[in-house]
Formats: structure tokens, sequence, C-alpha cells
């Protein structure tokens, strides 16, 4: 086999810029075969745009039935991507799931359980994992030669969204819909790049401000103190509401001082430990010396196609995958107990209690009002990643 057979479920926004992506050949390893909406509209767009041999579902479980595709990719809205990775598996297929993995943990839980049953390919689309910016700082970071991690700052606010982008879907921005906003939403790339380079905080204090700038039910500006296990400690700053945004993460390590802002990347690097230096030096006020240089970095930001064509490369040959399925669930560990801090107004443990996370998260779906509204699919081309590129 030299092409592996790939049905979308779900073509609205992100499934169909997937879908185009692949019958334009950009994962030359991947053959579209088929797609799946519940939606008439969405049915006809793929009749309109797909080739004829694309066949089209009008639900993700009959294209999984039908044994047209060895994978699929999930691109649902979030609450269901669970329950079709655990039916992909079912029906011995490989799966590809949008984030978030899901919106609450212990959803995601059953679904790495059937992961870890089954010998069938599971990864997620965190393609910012692709950005080789993001990359340098994870080999920084993880090749301890600057130390233990002291700080981690990241304001990353320009995932600006207008009130038009909640009303385009009856989902969007509800509890029962969605599970959520701006963590559920736009962070899970931020928060599964924060825990894969600085590992996952021990507690987090948070406070989720609900429709301050837009007419939602569900938070859009958020900030979150973290503490990390070995003390370190962190601020993460989100919204949708401001212009212009910014997008600065600071990694401060015992030798050095990381800044990547806006897909610039430098580093301050110190002449020795600040740690040994306190304590060693007979200076009062003058920090350590050191240099800032700015980093290039090498290779292309492939961003989705990078992570197909890895998920692709990985069932036909082994090859990595830029991100394991079961890594899903960490991220969204992060983004629930930020949730539940700010539910509880106080600093909660990790792992949380996940059934109290799931208790109060059932209250607020029971309240929540599913909105009637024109149903839109946007062109979304150069918007997902935060920073200015794909
Ligand atoms: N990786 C990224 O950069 C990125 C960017 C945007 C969205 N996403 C993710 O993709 C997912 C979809 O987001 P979107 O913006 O495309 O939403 P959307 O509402 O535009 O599209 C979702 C589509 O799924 C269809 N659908 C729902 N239930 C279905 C079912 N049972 N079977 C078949 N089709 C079904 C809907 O009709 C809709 O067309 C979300 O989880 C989102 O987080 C990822």
């Amino acid at each position: 086999m030299d092409k592996i057979k790939l049905g979308i479920i779900g073509i609205g926004n992100m499934g169909s810029v997937h879908a185009v992506s692949l019958i334009e050949g950009n994962i030359p390893e991947l053959e579209l075969t088929a797609v799946a909406d519940i939606r008439e509209s969405r049915r006809r767009w793929a009749k309109e745009q797909l080739p004829n041999n694309v066949q089209i579902f009008s639900d993700g479980d009959s294209l999984m039935e039908d044994g047209c595709c060895d994978a699929v990719l999930i691109a649902v809205p979030h609450y269901d991507h669970p329950r079709f990775v655990i039916n992909a598996f079912a029906h011995g297929l490989h799966a590809m799931c949008e984030k978030p993995a899901g919106v609450y943990t212990l959803q995601v839980r059953k679904m790495n359980e059937a992961a870890a049953k089954t010998d069938r390919v599971f990864g997620m689309m965190f393609n910012q994992r692709t950005n080789p910016v993001y990359r340098k700082i994870y080999e920084m970071v993880h090749s301890q030669k600057y130390g233990a991690l002291k700080r981690v700052n990241w304001i990353i606010t320009d995932w600006y969204r207008t009130q038009a982008y909640y009303n385009s879907g009856g989902w969007r921005a509800t509890w029962a819909g969605e599970g959520g906003g701006v963590l559920i939403n736009q962070c899970p790339h931020n928060l599964d790049l924060l825990q894969w380079i600085c590992g996952m905080p021990a507690k987090v204090h948070a406070f989720c401000h609900i429709g301050k700038w837009h007419d939602i039910e569900v938070e859009d500006d958020v900030t979150a103190y973290m503490e990390f296990p070995n003390g370190a400690t962190g601020v993460f700053v989100t919204t949708t509401g401001d212009a212009p945004g910014t997008n600065r993460l600071e990694i401060t390590l015992e030798k050095g001082k990381i800044v990547c802002e806006n897909n610039v990347l430098r580093f301050y690097e110190l002449d020795c430990s600040e740690r040994e230096y306190c304590f060693t030096t007979p200076e009062g006020f003058r920090p350590p010396a050191g240099h800032w240089t700015e980093i290039v970095t090498e290779g292309e930001n492939l961003q989705h196609t990078g992570v197909l064509r890895a998920f692709a490369a990985n069932i036909l040959r082994g090859e990595p995958l830029v991100a394991n399925g079961e890594e899903g669930i960490n991220g969204l560990a992060l983004s629930n107990a930020m949730y539940l801090s700010g539910w509880l107004g106080k600093t909660v443990e990790l792992p949380i209690d996940e059934n109290l996370f799931l208790e109060k998260l059932n209250e607020l779906r029971a309240n929540s009002k599913m909105k009637e509204v024109q149903e839109i699919t946007f062109n979304t081309e150069g918007t997902y990643g935060s920073g200015g590129k794909p």
C-alpha cells in the first residue's frame, strides 16, 4: 500500500480546508476518498468542489461503516471528538483528531483507553508543533543545557474574533455545544505547547471572564497563574477581544531567557547560572553578564500539512507523528483546571477532581442556550496560527 484512503468527518471551516489541501495533492500519501457532514449545505459544497470519486455521507458513522477508508480525520465540534475516535478504532481505522481532544478529561480518558487497546495509529492535530520556533524552544528547554525552569509567561491575545464569528454556528461559544470559549477553542494549541515545552503545572489559579468583550455565555478573557512541581511559576493570558493582540512567550531558565514574539526567537544567554551567581558574587545590584542573540530556525513551518504527512508516514513506515493522540489529554487537563479554578474561585491542584469538573460543566450545559443562527462557513485561510503565520 503506498496511499492511505482518508475520510473527513465534518467539512465545515476546518474540514473543508483539509479536503481542499488533500485534493490539491499537498499530502501525497493520503487520498481523500470520502467526506461526511450532517449539514446539507456542506454536502452540496462537497458535491460541487470535490472530485466525483470522493463519496459523500450524511453522517460520520455511516462513512466509517462503509469501509471506503483506512483512516479518518475528525473535524466536528469538540464534544464529539472522543466518540468518533473510539468508533474509528472499533472499525479498524486509524484516526487523526482535530484539537481539542475533547471537552472534559473524563471522556478523553475513555478515548485514550481505546487507543491503548488498538494497533491503529492515533494522532492529534497540534499543527503549531510543526513551527520551527516552538520546536527550537522545546529543544532548548529539554536539553537541560540552560538549567531548570524558573518562570514562563505567555501573553497570547492575538486570537481576535468578532461577534459575527461567534454568531456563525449555533454550537459556538455555548456550554452545551462547544464546552467553553477561548480556552477550549483557540488555546488548545498554546496549552499543548506550554505543557510540551515546560511540563504540567502542579497548581493553577485562573480568572475566566464570561462574555467580557462579546455577547456570549462562555469566557473570552482569561488570566491564569501556574505553579510547577519544581517551584517555577507562570502566567498565561489570553483573549479574543484585543486588537492588536500580542503573542509573546518568555521562558526564564537558570542560565538564560528565551523570548519568542510574533515568531521571532531571541535568547539571552547568561555567562553563568544565575542561581550560582546570586550566592557567590559580592555584587549587590549587578545581574550576571550575558548577551542576546536572535536564533534563526531551520525547517519549514508545514502546520496542518506537516501533521497529515507525518500521520501517513507513521501508518506506512512507522515514522514519528507530530503529536501522539494520547497527548491531547494534557493541554485539556490544563484548560479544565483553569475553568474549575475560575468556577470555584480558588487555586486547584492537578490532576483536578474530574468528576467535580463534569458536575459543574453539566450545570452550565443544562442552562446553556444554543443559538438560532444563520450558519456561515468562513474562508479561514491564513488564520490558523496566531502570530500572523499559517
Ligand atoms: N487545527 C486547527 O487549526 C483548527 C482550526 C479550526 C478548527 N479546528 C477544530 O475543528 C473542529 C471543527 O471546527 P470548525 O470551525 O470547522 O467548525 P464548523 O462548525 O465550521 O464545522 C464542523 C462541521 O461538522 C459537521 N458535523 C457535526 N456533527 C457531525 C456528524 N455527526 N457527522 C458529520 N458531520 C458533523 C457540522 O455540520 C459542521 O459542518 C473543532 O473541534 C475545532 O476546534 C481546528
